[in-house]
């Protein structure tokens, strides 16, 4: 618990806003570093310094979602920080081998039922030897043959990565060596080999937010995990994406967004977006840190702020003015043709609204506009507003709803109700309750 809450403060202190609007576009898609601290490099004394460009031999993050950087038989925890041994973290990685580095690592993702034992745990790949770690504790009956635990792959690796289930076509670890890359099935296990000619050789990989980067040098270049394609402008220089360098910074400016709402939602994959001015933050993906990003980022036909948001069934609607967006949901989000259409075209009223909401298995919205909720029956053609009622709240700026009831959110406060119904029937407002700078990574 102690080193989850460490590594919280950390991404809080990193979490970045990409808010600034002059910032360019490409690096979007791209982890954020903070502006650099001028104060923060100057008294370690460690063996590398990542800002003189690193070439390194592998990345993973480990199961609380602290990322390790390693480079010969040192390691760096985190986007910022010196390098220090390897073997304070990773005990026995040193015991076994004398060559003074890691050839890959990885950090599993298998939520197969049959094989769980091993999820969130971080491979380790030396020659032929691959080591299995959970908690920084060595598993027992590691380090085994590479053929022994993932058959098919060759020793020697140079790189390797997770592809979880929605971003490959099944649970699987990307291998890479040279320009063949192995992509070896968790559950089958089975190996499929393809050669990426187009991309650089990897000298590390890793996944991180749904996305996935090859290292090599100091750079680094994002690529699709099934069809190795990339898009965008690549190579780019990792001393401005992936750690804070004085002389690599972004300029002055970056800030955290007020804790005030404009949307939240919960999709049907389970992903909790919270929508603060041109920013989204993940509530569910602790796994990966807590990082604000670029609405565009994930919805890039958004553009400025939203005014409510809410899913139903594997689409996402987003609602702006009079407009509305509905974006199909798999591992990245699609505009479906057409839109956006007016909102009075598709829900039959008439925007602005403040906020928007669907409960679980329900077929109704509700959306909050001014001091009225008005019910809308998604199933019906076409959509008209079935029911209207008075709430005592107002200003609302986002609410949502789940299986503990209805969030409505105001400036830095929300209120819950056990329900819709209950919050229309509702006098008094409940106690205020405050918005978490920390979970949502905003100024309070
Ligand atoms: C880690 O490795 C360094 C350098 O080889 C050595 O000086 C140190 O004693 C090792 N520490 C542990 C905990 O094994
Ligand atoms: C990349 O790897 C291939 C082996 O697949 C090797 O022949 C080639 O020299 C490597 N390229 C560089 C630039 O290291
Ligand atoms: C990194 O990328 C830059 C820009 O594309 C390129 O000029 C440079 O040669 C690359 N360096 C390495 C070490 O890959």
């Amino acid at each position: 618990m102690k080193q989850l809450l460490v590594f919280l403060c950390g991404s809080l202190a990193l979490a970045v806003s990409l808010a600034a609007p002059t910032q360019h576009d490409a690096m979007m898609a791209d982890p954020p570093v903070e502006n650099p601290k001028a104060d923060e490099d100057s008294h370690y004394d460690s063996k590398f310094d990542r800002c003189d460009g690193v070439e390194f031999d592998a990345i993973a993050p480990d199961e609380t979602g602290q990322m390790f950087f390693f480079k010969g038989d040192h390691l760096w925890k985190g986007f910022a920080g010196p390098s220090e041994h390897a073997n304070g973290t990773f005990q026995e990685l040193d015991e076994y081998h004398h060559l003074g580095h890691v050839d890959a690592a990885f950090r599993m993702h298998n939520k197969e039922e049959e094989a769980q034992k091993d999820h969130d745990h971080i491979f380790f790949f030396l020659d032929d030897k691959v080591f299995s770690y959970y908690n920084h504790i060595l598993e027992k009956g590691f380090p085994l043959e590479i053929q022994q635990v993932f058959p098919g792959v060759p020793s020697h690796l140079d790189a390797a990565v997770e592809c979880p289930k929605g971003e490959c076509i099944t649970d699987s670890v990307l291998f890479f060596k040279g320009h063949e890359v192995y992509n070896f099935d968790i559950k089958t296990k089975t190996v499929k080999k393809k050669v990426w000619d187009h991309l650089p050789n990897c000298t590390s990989a890793v996944r991180w937010l749904e996305h996935y980067y090859c290292f090599h040098g100091h750079n680094f270049t994002r690529f699709h995990p099934v069809s190795g394609e990339v898009v965008g402008d690549y190579p780019k220089d990792a001393r401005r994406y992936f750690m804070r360098c004085a002389d690599f910074g972004h300029g002055a400016g970056h800030k955290k967004p007020p804790c005030k709402l404009d949307a939240i939602s919960t999709d049907d994959k389970g992903r909790t977006y919270a929508f603060m001015e041109n920013v989204y933050i993940r509530l569910d993906s602790h796994r990966d840190g807590s990082h604000p990003f670029p609405i565009t980022r994930s919805w890039k036909e958004i553009s400025g702020r939203v005014d409510a948001v809410f899913a139903y069934g594997d689409k996402l609607y987003i609602i702006q003015g009079n407009q509305i967006y509905i974006y199909k949901s798999a591992a990245h989000y699609t505009l479906i043709e057409g839109y956006p259409k007016p909102l009075k075209e598709e829900l039959g009223i008439e925007g602005p609204v403040n906020a928007a909401f669907l409960c679980p298995n329900q077929h109704v919205v509700h959306v909050i506009k001014g001091q009225k909720m008005l019910e809308i029956d998604l199933t019906a053609t076409p959509r008209t507003v079935k029911k209207e009622l008075p709430i005592t709240i107002a200003q609302v700026d986002a609410a949502m709803c789940d299986t503990d009831g209805v969030k409505v959110y105001v400036g830095p406060v929300y209120y819950k109700y056990q329900s819709p119904t209950i919050m229309a029937v509702a006098k008094i407002s409940p106690a205020p309750q405050k918005i978490s700078p920390e979970k949502f990574s905003c100024e309070a």
